[in-house]
Formats: structure tokens, sequence, C-alpha cells
């Protein structure tokens, strides 16, 4: 009886294992490569610009104090989400957000496109104390944050560096930055970057 093709691979484990492996790593590749060449995904969406300094120093400020611990910052594109939140969150959103926020985690209610839902004066009341306008919040409040200057020494150091990976700030931007935070406080620049997020897209509620 002559052997095929097909018992050869069946009957030799070593030979088996690296077809396996060949398989496996073809069709690996043919669905993650492209994802690199695909515009959508890597490419930022029309009117989306890096975060200015303060905005970048309220992402900060954001991180340290783990807001992105009760808030996610992604809405899925369900009907239930989008009447809630606006419109769905799409990539081209996030190619400025090293490291991205978008959790899972909703304690809180997803903030993508809280940006001009609110004026800046509620916000300063909500972050200081959220019960004396929600009453029945759990969020804590963050009153430190408008005794607290906003770091202007690190600014430069911080867009040279997000700049290595491509965020297209011009020298006068880097320039600028420290004298965009004289006299601001933590909570100013918090605020700043609320107001900002998820505003490339029309929210459309
Ligand atoms: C322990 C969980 C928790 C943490 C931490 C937290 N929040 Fe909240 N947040 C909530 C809850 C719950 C609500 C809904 C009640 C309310 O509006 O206060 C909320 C509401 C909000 C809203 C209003 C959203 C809307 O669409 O009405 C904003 C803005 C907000 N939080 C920002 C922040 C920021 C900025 C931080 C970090 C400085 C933060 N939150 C930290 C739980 C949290």
């Amino acid at each position: 009886m002559s052997t095929t093709g097909h018992e050869k691979v069946e009957s030799n484990i070593g030979l088996m294992i690296i077809l396996v492996i060949l398989v496996i790593s073809v069709g690996g590749l043919v669905q993650i490569v492209p994802l690199f060449f695909m515009k959508h995904t890597t490419e930022a969406v029309a009117g989306l610009e890096p975060y200015n300094a303060l905005e970048l120093t309220g992402r900060d400020i954001y991180i340290r104090e783990s807001c992105n611990a009760c808030h996610s910052q992604m809405i899925r594109p369900f009907r239930a989400e989008t009447e809630r939140y606006g419109h769905y969150s799409v990539a081209g959103e996030f190619v400025y957000d090293r490291p991205f926020l978008w959790g899972s985690k909703r304690t809180g209610p997803d903030l993508h496109r809280v940006g001009g839902r609110y004026s800046d004066e509620w916000h300063r009341v909500h972050l200081m104390n959220p019960r004396d306008v929600v009453p029945a919040s759990i969020m804590p409040g963050f009153p430190w944050l408008a005794e607290s200057p906003a770091d202007a020494d690190s600014i430069r150091r911080k867009m040279e560096v997000l700049n290595m990976m491509g965020h297209g700030y011009t020298q006068e931007d880097i320039d600028n930055a420290p004298k965009q935070l004289e006299g601001k406080t933590e909570l100013d620049a918090l605020i700043a970057y609320l107001q900002n997020l998820g505003t490339s897209i029309k929210s459309g509620r």
C-alpha cells in the first residue's frame, strides 16, 4: 500500500507541528497586516487636533486621579449607547491618545462625548463636590485640584516625546506651552481636557 501525502502528515508529529504553525501564521498575518494600511484605523478623523498644552496637562491629571477607573471613553455602536451618549466612537478619534483610555468599567457614565455638554462652571462645581449639582452622585470630589498649579516644568518635554510618535507639534507650540499653563490650576487643565473630549465628531444629540 502506498502512503498518500495526507497519511504522511498525520503519522509524523514533527511535520504536523510545522505545518500547523505555518497555517496559523499565514492566517494571522492575513488578518493583522492589512490593519496597518487601512486609513480609517490609523489616520485622524477630520478636525481632530493633538491636545494643546492645557488639555494634555488635564489628560495626565485625569490619569493620575484614576478617573478612568470609573469612566470609560468608548461609545459602542448600539442604539442604547448612541441615544444616551451620542455618535459611537471611531478609531480615528484616538490617534493622539497615548495611552488610550477606552476602559470597560462604568461606575459613572461614559465620557467620550462629554465635551461641550456642560459649562466650565458646571464642571468646576461638580469636580469640587459632585453632590452640589447631582444630589445622588457617588463620585468623589477633587477639591485639591483647584489649589494645585498646572505643572509647567515638564510640558515641553512631554510634547517633544509625543512628537517622536508623530503628534506634529510645531516648535512654536512647544515654546509657548509653559506660557499657556501660566496662572492655570490643575482644575482648569482637567476641565479644558473634558471640554475637548469627543468634539471632532458631531454627537448628534
Ligand atoms: C468612584 C467612581 C468615580 C470616580 C473615581 C470619578 N467619577 Fe465621575 N462620575 C461618577 C458617577 C457615579 C457619576 C454620575 C453622577 C454624577 O454626575 O456625579 C459621574 C459623573 C461624572 C461626569 C458627568 C458625566 C455626565 O455625562 O453627566 C463627569 C464629567 C465626571 N464624572 C468626570 C470625572 C472626572 C474628571 C474624574 C476624575 C477627576 C471622575 N469623574 C472620577 C463616578 C466617578
